[in-house]
């Protein structure tokens, strides 16, 4: 999707969206537009229950007076903010996006007082709603309807320009959004992990550094928890470091974690065969990471970060780890695998350690798709997060509000650490039947030492079975723009 910015004018053809604030007179653009379509605007609003609702729209087709396919009159309420504005160009996109038009004009000139920041969000809403990923599609298209039509969106604000540098980071953000959905898409036999490594270099073109630890380097460390995971695929696991110097170098890095499990059998205590497809995208966690390193960097983030993947895939084979088997993880801990499907923890164990003795790093924030039960409890709207910090959980808190990337803060308590403990090693690594989620987080507590963190949990938040206006269904790269958000806000003044 091409998108570029305009001193706003009606355009000669093509489809034209104009905004309608809820109960304020008709704007400029949709007055003017209303004139050359010989009243056809006011009318078509007349005889129906549009009123300029946020999230309402009114399609009038090819209206008398010029060459125009269509007109869309687009609902902002009374008064729209940021993820309102994003929604309205993610809506527009949806409704637009397959039905004849090649390029429309959205005329951003009513709902808030602030155009250019408007105009910004509404082409990033509209980008994150074009996202299709479709490469595996050689014959029909998703909807048996062809393929989308829409190739061009043109925002027409005053001051174009300033628009467009609002609009600059945001499209970087964007870049690392898609990148993470990309990732999250592909299929097992394509993404494992030494691919996604490959990707990950990939962002040395932006001036990441970027290095990778083998199963070699990593035995000699003693991650014998993330090597476990591996020992029943024929793929090798590697750890992926990346970094990103935009502040001083006196700085403390902040650091991001993810869960990179590029496929997950469950390993000998194997899942059942329906739904386990799915398991593709639990490297989810890993490709929210890669992506906000691909954001940050895009935009030259003032601030010193790292990003830490542990990429694993979890198979049953002949050398795959055994319920009942203990490892000794890098810190020094035994951990006795009572269940070879939760293998997530046993790799982030090993990851979390290695960050904070090698980084010391002001935070780290991990991200994993780690449990199903975070999906009994929370669903499909917020990300649980687990914290041994109140400034922290509270930062990210707000950010996710700011972004629409929303986490809600679970417990963690010594009584919960109790329920992980093993008569044979110290530590099992499953609880009970109860709060499977928190007693998840409280193993990885083990592993960050004294450094301040954070454990978003977003097994309900990776993939989407429903489209929403800025989230196609499928991959979401949920946490890039959340952590970007939390980055701007919090670490680069
Ligand atoms: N990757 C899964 C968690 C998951 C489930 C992610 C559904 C996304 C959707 C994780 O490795 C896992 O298998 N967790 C187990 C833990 C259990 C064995 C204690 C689970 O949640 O069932
Ligand atoms: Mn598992
Ligand atoms: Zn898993």
């Amino acid at each position: 999707m091409k998108i570029s910015f305009a001193e706003p004018a009606l355009p000669a053809k093509g489809a034209v969206v104009v905004l309608v604030a809820e109960g304020k007179k008709l704007s400029a653009a949709a007055t003017d537009l209303d004139k050359q379509t010989k009243g056809a605007v006011k009318r078509a609003i007349a005889a129906s229950k549009f009123t300029g609702k946020k999230g309402q729209s009114l399609e009038i087709m090819a209206p008398a007076g010029g060459g125009l396919d269509r007109v869309l009159l687009a609902g902002t309420g009374k008064e729209f903010g940021e993820l309102e504005q994003q929604a309205l160009g993610g809506n527009v996109v949806g409704k637009l996006r397959n039905t004849g038009s090649a390029e429309v004009t959205i005329i951003v000139d009513a709902g808030t007082k602030d155009l250019t920041a408007a105009a910004a969000n509404v082409a990033l809403g509209a980008r994150l709603a074009g996202y299709r990923f479709d490469k595996y599609l050689t014959k029909q298209q998703e909807n048996d309807n062809g393929k989308p039509t829409l190739k061009a969106i043109k925002i027409g604000v005053k001051g174009a320009a300033a628009a467009k540098k609002a609009h600059g980071p945001m499209d970087k953000i964007a870049d690392g959004v898609v990148f993470a959905r990309d990732l999250v898409s592909e299929p097992g036999n394509v993404i494992y992990p030494e691919s996604l490594a490959a990707q990950c270099k990939e962002l040395t073109k932006l001036g990441v550094k970027v290095e990778i630890l083998d199963e070699k380097k990593m035995a000699k460390l003693g991650m014998n928890a993330l090597l476990g995971v591996g020992l029943g695929s024929e793929r090798e696991s590697c750890i992926v470091v990346m970094s990103w110097n935009g502040a001083a170098k006196s700085k403390k890095p902040i650091a991001f974690v993810g869960k990179g499990v590029t496929f997950d059998t469950g390993g000998i205590s194997l899942k059942p065969g329906p739904g386990m497809e799915e398991m593709k995208w639990d490297m989810g966690g890993s490709g929210t990471v890669i992506g906000l390193m691909k954001a940050l960097a895009g935009r030259k983030a003032k601030a010193n970060v790292v990003g830490l993947v542990g990429l694993v895939e979890n198979m049953p084979d002949g050398k795959a780890q055994r319920p009942g088997d203990i490892v000794k993880s890098m810190s020094g801990q035994t951990i006795e695998i009572l269940n070879t499907d939760a293998e997530g923890r046993l790799v982030l164990a090993d990851v979390l350690w290695y960050c904070q003795d090698r980084f010391k790093p002001e935070f780290i924030v991990d991200l994993a798709t780690l449990t199903g039960a975070i999906i009994v409890g929370l669903g499909h709207e917020y990300a649980g997060m687990f914290a041994n910090d109140d400034k922290l959980a509270d930062r990210l808190f707000a950010a996710g509000t700011d972004t629409g990337e929303k986490v809600w803060r679970m417990p963690l308590h010594e009584n919960y650490d109790k329920l992980i403990k093993s008569p044979a090693a110290d530590m099992q690594n499953i609880g009970g039947k109860g709060a499977g989620s928190i007693t998840a987080a409280q193993f990885l507590q083990r592993f960050v030492n004294k450094t301040p963190w954070a454990h978003l949990d977003i097994a309900g938040m990776a993939w989407s079975k429903e489209s929403r206006p800025t989230v196609p269904k499928g991959a979401t790269g949920f946490g890039v723009r959340l952590l970007d958000r939390f980055v701007a806000d919090n670490y680069e003044k």
